[in-house]
C-alpha cells in the first residue's frame, strides 16, 4: 500500500510525517514501513532534489522542473517504492505525483494534462492507494512559513497568490476522486493533526497487512 503525504508548503506534513517515522523506529512496525519524500528517497533522487529546491537557481525553466521532479520521482519508484510494495510494506510518501499535478501543472502553468501525461510515463501503474491531505488556508501556510528562521526554498518564497493556486488546483485533485483522499485540518495544534494523521493510519496499515 503506498500513502502520500500532500499539502502546500507550510501545512505541517513533514512535520508529521518525521514524527511518525520516529516515533515507529525500533518497534514493531518499523519492518511494516517504509518512509520517502519527494524530491528524494534514494542517493540520485536526493541529488536531484538538491538542484531543484536551490535558491540559487531562480532562472529555472518551469519544463525542466517538471523533468527534474519526474526523473527524481522514478529513481524513486524503481530503487525504493517497487520493492517495498513488491515485499507488501506500507510505504509512506512525503509528497508523490500530485505535488507535481499542482505545483507544475497548475502553479507553474505546464498544464495539469502534460504533467499527468510525463508521470504516467514515469510510474506505469503505481498511483497513491491513499492521499492523507493536510488542509490549511493559504494565509496560515504563509505566516507559519515566514516564523520559520530557515533559509526558504525556492518556492517558500513564492507570493499567495502562489499558494492560492495551488490550494485550489488541490481542491480539485480532492473533489475528482474524493474516494482517495483523506483531509485533515492542519489548522490545528501540530498534537492534534499528528493524532489525526495516526487514526488515519492505523487502520490503513492493518487493512495492508491482512
Ligand atoms: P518538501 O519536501 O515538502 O519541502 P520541505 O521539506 O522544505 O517542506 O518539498 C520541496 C518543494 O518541492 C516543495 O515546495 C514542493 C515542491 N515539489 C514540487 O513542486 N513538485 C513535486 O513533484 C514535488 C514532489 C515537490
Amino acid at each position: 500500500m503506498l500513502v502520500a503525504f500532500e499539502g502546500i508548503d507550510g501545512a505541517g506534513k513533514s512535520t508529521v510525517f518525521n514524527r511518525i517515522k520516529e516515533e515507529t523506529s525500533n518497534t514493531n512496525l518499523e519492518n511494516q514501513l517504509v518512509f520517502t519524500r519527494e524530491p528524494g528517497g534514494t542517493r540520485i533522487s536526493e541529488d536531484i532534489r538538491r538542484l531543484i529546491i536551490s535558491p540559487d537557481y531562480e532562472k529555472m525553466d518551469p519544463k525542466t522542473e517538471t523533468l527534474l521532479y519526474a526523473a527524481a520521482r522514478r529513481q524513486n519508484l524503481i530503487e525504493k517504492i517497487i520493492p517495498a510494495l513488491d515485499a507488501n510494506k506500507v510505504v509512506l510518501a512525503d509528497r508523490f505525483i500530485d505535488s507535481s499535478l499542482v505545483y507544475q501543472g497548475i502553479g507553474r502553468n505546464i498544464g495539469i494534462q502534460v504533467v499527468a501525461k510525463i508521470n504516467q510515463f514515469v510510474l506505469g501503474n503505481v498511483m497513491p492507494d491513499r492521499v492523507i491531505y493536510f488542509d490549511i488556508s493559504p494565509q496560515e501556510a504563509m505566516n507559519r512559513l515566514k516564523k520559520k528562521k530557515q533559509a526558504a526554498d525556492r518556492f517558500e518564497k513564492e507570493n499567495i497568490q502562489f499558494f492560492e493556486k495551488l490550494s485550489l488546483g488541490y481542491r480539485n485533485l480532492i473533489n475528482k476522486n474524493p474516494a482517495n483522499y483523506v483531509v485533515i485540518d492542519a489548522q490545528k495544534t501540530p498534537q492534534k493533526v499528528y493524532e489525526s494523521v495516526k487514526k488515519v493510519l492505523i487502520p490503513l496499515i492493518k487493512e495492508a497487512s491482512k
